[in-house]
C-alpha cells in the first residue's frame, strides 16, 4: 500500500484488529498522526496496536499526562520505544522543550499522536496520517503514508483482512 486507503471498521473489535495488524508491520523511526473527533477510536486503535506488540497491561488514555511511554521487547531486536501522545489538553509550547518531548522522536521510536492539530507547528511532520471518522454505528479509517519508510512498512499491509471502501 503506497497510496491512501480507506477501510470500514464495523465495531470496536475491528478497530482493535486493525491495530493488531499494524503492530505486525511496525518498524522504528515512525511518526504517526491520529486524526478524528472525540470518541472516533484513536485510543482504541493504539490499544490494539500495543496488544499486538505483546503489551499486556492496561493502555491508558494520556489525555492528562500528555504522553504515555512503552518499551517493547521483540525477540532479538533492540527494544522499541513507543510513545502514545494525546495533545488534546496541550497548551504550553515551552513544555515541549522542557519535558524533552522532542527527544522522543528518534530512530528507535514509534510516536503515535492523538490531536496533533493542537501542536501543529512544533511537531515533526508525520510519516503516516490515520484519519478516523464515525460511519453509521462503526468507523471509517483512511491511512495515508507519506514517506518512503512508511510506504515500505505498509507494503506488508494485508487489506484482504478488512473491508476496503472505494
Ligand atoms: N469501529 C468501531 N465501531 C464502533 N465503536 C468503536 C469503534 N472503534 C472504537 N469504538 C468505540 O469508540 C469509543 C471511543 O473510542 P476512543 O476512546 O478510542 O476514542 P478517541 O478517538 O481516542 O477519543 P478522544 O479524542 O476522546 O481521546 C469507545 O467506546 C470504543 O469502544
Ligand atoms: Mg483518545
Amino acid at each position: 500500500m503506497d497510496k491512501d486507503f480507506t477501510l470500514d471498521l464495523t465495531d470496536e473489535a475491528a478497530t482493535l484488529a486493525l491495530g493488531n495488524h499494524l503492530a505486525g508491520i511496525m518498524a522504528p523511526n515512525l511518526t504517526i498522526y491520529l486524526h478524528g473527533d472525540l470518541g472516533a477510536g484513536k485510543t482504541t486503535l493504539v490499544r490494539g496496536l500495543l496488544h499486538g506488540l505483546g503489551f499486556v497491561g492496561r493502555v491508558k488514555s494520556p489525555t492528562y499526562t500528555i504522553v504515555e511511554p512503552y518499551e517493547i521487547t521483540r525477540g532479538g531486536d533492540p527494544p522499541l520505544n513507543l510513545y502514545h501522545f494525546d495533545l488534546y489538553r496541550f497548551n504550553d509550547e515551552d513544555e515541549w522543550e522542557s519535558a524533552g518531548f522532542r527527544d522522543y522522536f528518534n530512530a528507535r521510536s514509534v510516536c503515535l499522536i492523538e490531536w496533533p492539530e493542537k501542536a501543529a507547528h512544533i511537531l515533526p511532520v508525520p510519516d503516516i496520517d490515520i484519519q478516523l471518522a464515525l460511519s453509521g454505528s462503526g468507523r471509517r479509517v483512511t491511512i495515508s503514508p507519506h514517506t518512503a519508510h512508511a510506504k515500505k512498512c505498509l507494503q506488508k499491509f494485508n487489506a484482504n483482512l478488512f473491508k476496503v471502501t472505494q
